[in-house]
């Protein structure tokens, strides 16, 4: 171990060579993913309509309550015990649509790194046994045993501890959800693109302009140009794109894009392609970054 990497660092990694959840793994994913065509009710999942992921927001809801239900158990301030129970039934009603939205953004994790599929799956079981411990708090709650109510809640603020790592793991050290462009959005000045000869009509070419990879497009006189790799999971616009009219469709999970300015038209992908301005000179291609909007 690196004397500054993080102590839990040998366990993520022991997680993610995990191969036996594989198998299930890709089952559970391909099913999803049928049931989970793209269109409105997976743009409504992933969070296509607030411009990035849903599933972060609504999981502070689920932690937010059950903690503070763990914390009036700690701290006091609830004698007869309602407020807690009626935090932990928050959770619990909050729990189902939270998974929902885990599970479809997981399951776009395919054709991605295959470590991600198996912290997922264990982020997934984690958080389904503080859910068990957080209703069978609430049900001795219920039943008056307020002690081991208590207990039970507080196992689960544990278990779901745990659960909320991997899945911070998934966000900020796996890059699962962020938009694939962010960090390298383009030239903001002209910049040669190769020589207009070379551009195949009506298909697309992938060229590199100052290590940003960019697809061009030429039909007749005109030329698109629009960020190569698809702001969703990364996959590349001119090997995985299907153009149709005047969009590009991303065939590793289906977002849509138009080809004019990058408009996002269809997620699961949740913000607009970066697109280009193009102009030639004696043959030569020459991109900048479009203004937004
Ligand atoms: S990488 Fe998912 S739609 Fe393009």
């Amino acid at each position: 171990m690196e004397p500054h990497s993080s102590p839990l660092r040998p366990l993520l990694e022991r997680l993610e060579s995990l191969a036996a959840l594989d198998a299930p793994g890709r089952a559970i994913g391909a099913k999803v993913r049928g049931l989970l065509s793209p269109g409105a009710a997976k743009d409504a999942l992933s969070g296509t309509w607030i411009g990035h992921a849903l599933h972060p927001l609504l999981t502070d809801v689920v932690i937010g309550s059950w903690v503070s239900a763990s914390l009036l158990d700690v701290l006091g301030g609830d004698d007869d015990g309602t407020a807690a129970r009626r935090l932990i039934a928050v959770g619990i009603a909050a729990y189902p649509p939270t998974a929902l939205t885990g599970l479809s953004d997981w399951a776009d994790s395919e054709p991605a790194d295959e470590r991600v599929r198996r912290i997922g799956l264990i982020h997934a079981a984690t958080n389904a046994g503080a859910l068990a411990l957080y209703a069978a708090s609430l049900a001795a709650r219920r039943r008056g045993d307020h002690g081991r109510g208590k207990l039970l809640g507080l196992a689960g603020g544990a278990t779901l501890g745990a659960g909320g790592y991997l899945g911070a793991h998934m966000s900020f050290a796996q890059g699962v959800g962020p938009n694939q462009t962010a960090f390298d959005e383009g030239p903001a000045d002209w910049t040669g693109a190769g020589m207009a000869a070379d551009l195949p009509a009506g298909a697309p070419t992938r060229v590199v302009v100052d290590e940003t990879p960019v697809l061009l497009l030429r039909r007749g006189e005109t030329i698109h140009a629009l960020h190569d790799r698809c702001s969703h999971r990364g996959c590349s616009l001119s090997a995985q794109g299907e153009i149709e009219g005047d969009t590009i469709t991303c065939r590793c999970h289906g977002s849509q894009f138009a080809l004019r300015d990058g408009a996002l038209r269809r997620g699961p992908a949740t913000t607009d392609q970066p697109a280009y301005e193009v102009r030639q000179s004696d043959g030569r291609v020459e991109v900048r970054l479009a203004p937004r909007g």
